[in-house]
């Protein structure tokens, strides 16, 4: 299982997370959900992209999250939908029933410890021809804003110690063709896969926001230290961030906020 507790995120990741749902359109739009299908939103956060998927298929759809808090949240604001249910399950570990037409996994694939359990967990979950479709940050430069930043925290006096403690909790591969290899292992055919070079233009304020709802709950969760988090060393791990994204504005105050994506879409066959 992760140790990722996004339960205290839940509010404000629904508010923060809009490079997550721009990327979910991206992937939505390759999955091409068809009506009637039944789907399943695994790692489905606040429920906000489980919506909008159950409004395209009318069908059956279950969004499955191992945050109580984020299941909560998914729950309370989608109880207009009737084909639509939510469970607080592992990816990593749940059993389902064959149930399911598709797949949507998008922003969560980075934080499986054991990547091949959850594939395999989805294939067994799959229909004959279902398809699975992940959109995640792909490899270790997946964001060099992010990347400047932590780079800054590794040299910064005050903060160094403790972060040599830190262990990237993230599972990412460098290159389609190894994202490609793992699904394949797990007993899928490839129908499209790609890593993205994305880039937008938002303030810092924004991308504050945006390392806030994914990245932060990496480098600031005390699972992934051996050391112990005090709040010196978050608020001046936040100091240092904030700065470098200060320093990364262009003349009209804006960063360019780039990141590198895998979109992968699989079959069972
Ligand atoms: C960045 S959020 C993405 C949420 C949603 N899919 C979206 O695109 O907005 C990552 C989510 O993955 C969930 N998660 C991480 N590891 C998980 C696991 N092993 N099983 C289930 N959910 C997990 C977290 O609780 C969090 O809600």
């Amino acid at each position: 299982m992760s140790e990722v507790n996004f339960n205290s995120r839940a509010f404000t990741y629904a508010k923060n997370s809009l490079v997550q749902k721009s990327a979910s359109e991206v992937l939505l739009n390759l999955l091409s959900i068809q009506p009637g299908e039944d789907v399943l939103d695994l790692c489905c956060g606040p429920g906000h992209i489980t919506k909008k998927i159950a409004q395209i298929t009318g069908g059956n759809v279950m969004g499955i999250d191992i945050s109580q808090g984020m299941i909560e949240q998914a729950i309370s604001s989608g109880q207009e939908f009737t084909n639509l249910t939510y469970s607080v399950m592992d990816a990593e570990d749940f059993e389902l029933p064959v149930n399911f037409d598709v797949i949507v996994c998008n922003s969560a694939f980075q934080w499986f410890q054991k990547p091949e359990q959850a594939i395999t967990r989805c294939f067994n979950a799959l229909k004959q021809e279902g398809r699975i479709g992940i959109q995640a940050p792909a490899t270790r430069m997946y964001c060099p804003n992010f990347v400047a930043a932590i780079e800054k925290i590794r040299n910064h006096p005050g903060i160094r110690e403790i972060f040599k403690s830190f262990k990237n909790p993230w599972f990412f591969l460098e290159s389609e063709e190894e994202y490609e290899q793992l699904f394949r292992s797990c007993g899928f055919d490839i129908i499209h896969s790609e890593i993205r070079k994305e880039s937008n233009l938002f303030s810092p304020e924004e991308a504050y926001k945006i390392y806030q709802s994914g990245a932060e709950n990496g480098y600031l969760n005390q699972a992934f230290y051996t050391e112990t988090l005090d709040e010196d060393y978050i608020s001046s791990f936040r100091k240092v961030v904030k700065e470098t994204f200060e320093e990364q504005t262009d003349d009209s105050g804006m960063i360019d906020l780039k990141f590198k994506r895998i979109y992968l879409i699989a079959k069972k066959q």
